[in-house]
């Protein structure tokens, strides 16, 4: 089936919509989860030991950089509050928690000579406290907060860097293996190659987007499978039973008419955005996809280079990284029209990514747009793109390890709520297609630094107050609806709850102030 083919056959597929405004159920054994990162929610950034991060340094030299000039120094206070944010999970009804291990609490100086006691104490008690409650803990190793000491040797772009991380991974297996069954590796190496190396707004902040963007993912995928290694070939696979999986975000792409050239152009995005972090670990033949490498090598001897920015793995570096994923960690928020035609021509920085792929985009003015740029709902697009990967990669398990939608701070978040029942909906129907899909989780359990944004965008079911000292958590409705589906483990498309009601005063354990608040609104509503 050619790609539109099957994009067209999965868009009528989906749109075979629901009975009643009531989905079909979950599978019982389907794992609801909601999902947070460690500089997002932590803060306690320097105390018990804890060395800088690249973040650290980025918001200590260059506040301004943020939009707000805020930092997550206390952020969501989650290094003190964990226990709240159990309770929180447990409200919810989730079964998985996703957090991320922050590497310089862990080793202050990023390397295994010295391990910090009061680290590990954190996240075991974390982790002790989950299952406690019935929740797993699915861990994710790297999310982007790298020792400062190490980005000062080099960083990602280091050529030891994927031994760094595998000396981490085997002191995370060493003192936390024995509990965690779900480990993922490193987080969105597009997304934070691209950010961090190419457009250089998140830290690292290197401007390098046709050179320094590719270094970067090459490095994160061996890195990944440096981990994946240790975890097999040092006996923590047989000893603790566990899976290991790397997170890999991708949207969808629709082309914005049938041209020949927006269909290519809809090949090119997926190839250079999914295919050149998949293929090389999921794909049978392994490598890269052979159209960006012969894309990059033209380009690049156009640009008067005598090697390409992108060479290929060597066939030892190919077969280390094969199937060295165990599953997909997913992350997916949007959807994006895709085009190729004449007004392309000087639209992108040479050399970049972007230049090689050579497409325009946008995002359909019909869909709701969140408060973020990038992000518009269409929930189809999820559907397709699991339909994608099912086709394309010999459906391999899948986690969705991050999904959700930015607003503005406010407890009736109706957007939210609509986004995630139809993108829930989404989930359902992909499972029923046959996609060997395992969980979901909403991102975010609750409000948290939203990188050089600051906290001028909100993520959270629960709100947080970040001027209030106590950092009290609060329910959105959206917490509600998700609730709901959890507990009925379908989606009904006309629950709507209200976040203000007494009802929902169990889900409400936070300071008096907000009680008050509630009560009041009330009364004048
Ligand atoms: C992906 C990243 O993993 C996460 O850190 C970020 O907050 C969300 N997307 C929303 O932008």
């Amino acid at each position: 089936m050619t790609l539109i083919a099957r994009l067209l056959f999965a868009t009528l597929t989906f749109s075979a919509v629901i009975a009643n405004n009531v989905s079909g159920s979950f599978p019982s054994d389907f794992i609801f989860g909601a999902s947070t990162a460690s500089y997002q929610v932590e803060g306690a950034w320097d105390e018990d030991g804890k060395g800088w991060s690249m973040w650290d340094h980025l918001v200590r030299t260059d506040p301004g950089h943020i939009a707000d000039h805020s930092n997550a120094d206390v952020a969501a206070n989650s290094y003190h509050l964990y226990k709240r944010d159990v309770q929180m999970l447990k409200e919810l009804g989730v079964s998985a928690y996703r957090f991320s291990i922050s590497w310089p609490r862990i080793m202050p100086y990023g390397r295994p000579d010295y391990v910090n006691p009061r680290g590990i104490q954190y996240y075991n008690n974390l982790i002790d406290e989950l299952l406690a409650n019935n929740i797993q803990p699915f861990p994710t190793m790297y999310h982007w907060d790298l020792p400062q000491n190490l980005n000062e040797q080099g960083g990602i772009l280091s050529e030891n860097f994927p031994d760094w991380f595998g000396d981490y991974a085997r002191v995370l297996y060493q003192n936390f293996g024995d509990r965690v069954k779900h480990w993922l590796t490193l987080n969105e190496p597009y997304i934070h190659c691209h950010i961090g190396f190419g457009t250089g707004m998140h830290a690292p902040r290197i401007r390098s987007p046709g050179v320094g963007y590719y270094r970067c993912g090459r490095q994160i995928l061996l890195a990944h499978a440096r981990a994946f290694h240790i975890y097999n070939d040092e006996g923590f696979r047989s000893a603790q039973n566990g899976q290991l999986g790397i997170v890999i975000s991708m949207d969808w792409s629709i082309p914005s008419t049938d041209s020949v050239d927006d269909a290519e152009a809809v090949t090119d995005y997926i190839a250079f955005k999914f295919g050149q972090y998949m293929d090389p670990l999921f794909s049978e033949q392994g490598n890269y996809p052979q159209r960006i490498l012969e894309r990059v090598a033209t380009n690049s001897a156009l640009e008067g280079l005598s090697t390409t920015r992108l060479p290929a793995f060597t066939d030892a570096e190919a077969e280390y990284l094969r199937g060295t994923s165990d599953f997909l960690a997913l992350n997916h928020y949007s959807t994006a029209v895709v085009y190729r035609n004449a007004s392309v021509a000087g639209m992108h920085e040479v050399p970049s990514m972007f230049n090689d792929v050579y497409i325009g985009s946008y995002s359909d003015p019909s869909w709701p747009m969140s408060e973020t740029n990038w992000s518009a709902e269409y929930a189809p697009g999820l559907y397709n793109l699991l339909n994608y990967i099912k086709d394309t990669y010999n459906n391999p398990t899948i986690y969705i390890t991050e999904n959700g939608f930015s607003s503005f701070t406010g407890l009736v978040d109706d957007q939210r709520c609509q986004y995630y029942k139809n993108y829930l909906v989404a989930v359902q129907q992909a499972i029923e297609s046959g996609v060997d899909l395992r969980g979901y989780f909403a991102w975010s359990l609750m409000d948290n630094f939203e990188w050089a944004r600051g906290y001028t965008i909100r993520f959270g079911l629960y709100e947080i107050d970040m001027t209030d000292p106590e950092r009290t958590r609060t329910p959105r409705k959206s917490a509600l609806v998700y609730k709901e589906i959890i507990r009925s483990r379908v989606v009904d498309m006309d629950y709507n709850p209200d976040p203000y009601l007494p009802g929902s005063s169990h889900l409400v354990t936070g300071s008096a102030l907000t009680v008050v608040v509630a009560a009041l609104y009330n009364l004048l509503r």
